[in-house]
């Protein structure tokens, strides 16, 4: 196990905990779980066999599935989540192990932080999506139907253990979109490392080798969490910096009814923000070309489909909800990420157009 990387993570107010990454992250849970009774939850398409290893490790263990995808993420299913953990006797000193990707940390996340009104939670992420973001710094929570991750709570996690070995069985489109927010962490100020990961290695990350994998994912989580720590609960602005490339993002996915990827819809968001940038004078046209190598070399899509509608798009821009009324951009500037509201027409004009939309009537 020595060849894990392991990021430490003390928050005010917090018991300080790990986040560790590499292959075979998985075994350390028989240090952290197996003197507890435990709750694990995850979905079917999480291949058993890493489940069964993580039940190996332990002393006594229930398994809770939750249905598959974003639907997942209701109150409704939370409320039968904690319904069956007080039928099998869950209590406040035992544990839930969360093991699958983004939608499994955070509806269990978000389960554990309300039963009992707070029950420990280990994150086992096993997408690549949630290794380099969600399963890291306590957001946890579920969707309503006037939108997405409107009702949660910040619930900080015992431990993290993101192995690498298990990416393995994502499918392809899963795996790219993971690639969307790992080009967010390499173009972000602090991304040096990423970027030379992705220069040096990009076969070997296309081929999702575990030992490559482990430094990139390492390298993000390191990003993620430096900024976490600076506002982890997004008090003071810092922690909206993630959000670079999520403003159009959310409205591609959003639009597209969820058809087009988080990470696919976050690459196009981050070239969308860096044109914007680029229009309104902050930096220039090589930071655009730039940004526009670093999501085609990771197969994602630099433009949006073509069908899209720019004015539907500004609408549902303006209703993101960590908009402050008008539109809110996270921006590249030659200073590092800034916020930057309402932009005029002629540089959202322009930023459309860098992704193929046509805006000539907004
Ligand atoms: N809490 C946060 O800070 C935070 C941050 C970013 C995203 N999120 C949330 O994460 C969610 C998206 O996460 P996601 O992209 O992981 O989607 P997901 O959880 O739906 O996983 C994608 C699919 O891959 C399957 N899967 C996961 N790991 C697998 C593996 N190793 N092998 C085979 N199949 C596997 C899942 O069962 C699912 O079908 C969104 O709901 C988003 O809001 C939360």
């Amino acid at each position: 196990l020595s060849d894990l990387r392991r990021v430490h993570v003390e928050l005010d107010g917090e018991d300080p905990y790990e986040i560790v990454v590499g292959p075979h992250a998985l075994r350390e849970a028989k240090d952290q779980a197996s003197r507890r009774r435990v709750a694990i939850v995850t979905q079917r398409r999480i291949p058993r066999a890493y489940v069964n290893e993580l039940r190996e490790m332990l002393n006594e263990s229930h398994v809770f599935t939750i249905p598959d995808g974003e639907v997942a993420k209701s109150m409704a299913n939370v409320e039968m989540l904690c319904s069956k953990f007080a039928k099998w006797g869950l209590l406040r000193h035992d544990l839930v192990i969360a093991i699958g990707g983004g939608v499994v940390c955070d509806a269990a996340g978000f389960a554990s932080a309300i039963y009992y009104r707070g029950v420990k939670v280990l994150k086992a992420p096993t997408s690549l999506l949630a290794q380099v973001d969600a399963a890291s710094g306590g957001k946890t929570g579920v969707n309503l139907d006037e939108g997405k991750n409107l009702v949660g709570a910040f619930h900080q996690p015992v431990g993290v253990l993101a192995d690498t070995s298990t990416l393995i069985t994502l499918t392809k489109r899963e795996y790219r979109s993971g690639l969307g927010e790992v080009a967010k962490y390499a173009l972000m100020p602090e991304g040096r490392n990423v970027v030379a990961l992705l220069q040096k290695h990009t076969p070997q990350i296309l081929d999702r080798d575990a030992a490559v994998l482990r430094e990139l994912v390492y390298e993000c989580v390191k990003i993620k969490m430096d900024v976490v720590q600076a506002d982890p609960l997004e008090l003071n602005g810092r922690r909206a910096m993630l959000n670079f490339g999520h403003t159009l993002g959310h409205a591609l996915e959003t639009a597209a009814g969820h058809k087009i990827k988080h990470g696919e819809a976050v690459a196009t968001g981050l070239v969308f923000a860096t044109a914007l940038s680029c229009a309104l004078g902050f930096v220039d046209q090589s930071a655009l070309e730039r940004t526009r190598d670093v999501v085609s070399s990771l197969g994602l899509p630099v433009a949006a489909p073509s069908d899209m509608s720019a004015r539907r798009l500004l609408t549902l821009m303006r209703r993101d909800k960590k908009a402050s009324g008008g539109l809110t951009f996270i921006l590249p500037t030659p200073t590092g990420l800034e916020p930057y509201e309402d932009p005029d027409k002629g540089a959202l004009r322009a930023a459309f157009k860098a992704v193929g939309i046509n805006a000539s009537r907004i």
